[in-house]
């Protein structure tokens, strides 16, 4: 009887659906916050020095995540392909996190160190000069472009503010570090870090 006046009275449903919704969320999330593993960094793992950290915002602002994630999945067919799976604790620097879901490219995760710098440069000028078949466009204006720093330390200083570890050293040399710098230099410096800290292959 009971039962029927929470199934008639559309108010009350409304209300029990949204008490339950949020117990169960508090119970996925709340030990997530407190789990050593999910929030502690793991052994090695360093804020991007200045040139790139430039090089992670010229991935974010040419869309290079809407096509490609950062995020191995403990799934054979996914270690067999890219490498160790992604751990949480690769991440706790990251701000925002790049992870994705949309696979029109290969996963990035572990890409660090899997080909030379030349290669990336080629493949960042024209893809289809290195994998023919590629259908991923082509950014020749990271190749023009140069990088002035005179952002780079107030970057490293928001991050600081959100708990990652720059120090003030980091902070004051950050300009100088990128100045002059060409954009693909800075993006290659990212993509050749990537995942590096795990095993990168099998
Ligand atoms: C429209 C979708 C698209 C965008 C945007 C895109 N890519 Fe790709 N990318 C691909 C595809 C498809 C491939 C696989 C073919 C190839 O290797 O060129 C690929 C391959 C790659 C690879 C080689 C990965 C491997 O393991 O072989 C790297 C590195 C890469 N992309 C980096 C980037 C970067 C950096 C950007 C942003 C500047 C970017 N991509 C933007 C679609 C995209």
């Amino acid at each position: 009887m009971k039962h029927e006046r929470v199934e008639t009275n559309v108010g009350l449903m409304i209300i029990l659906t949204i008490v339950a919704l949020s117990f169960g969320t508090l119970v996925e999330l709340v030990p997530l916050m407190f789990i050593k593993e999910t929030n502690e960094p793991i052994a090695g793992l360093k804020p991007l020095p200045a040139l790139e950290l430039e090089g992670r915002d010229i991935y974010i602002r040419e869309g290079c995540n809407n096509c490609h994630s950062q995020m191995i999945r403990p799934l054979r067919a996914e270690t067999e392909r890219y490498g160790h799976y992604s751990v949480a604790g690769e991440f706790v620097y990251d701000h925002p996190f790049l992870w994705g879901s949309k696979r029109t490219g290969p996963d990035l995760a572990r890409v660090g160190g899997r080909y030379s710098d030349d290669w990336h440069r080629a493949h960042l000028f024209r893809p289809q000069d290195v994998v023919p078949e590629s259908n991923m466009p082509a950014f020749p204006w990271l190749f023009q472009k140069e990088l002035s720093g005179e952002h780079t330390g107030a970057k490293m200083a928001a991050l600081r503010a959100v708990g990652v570890p720059y120090t003030d050293d980091d902070i004051a040399g950050a300009g100088d570090a990128v100045a002059g710098k060409r954009e693909v230099d800075a993006l290659v410096a990212y993509l050749q870090q990537l995942g590096t800290l795990l095993q990168s292959r099998r």
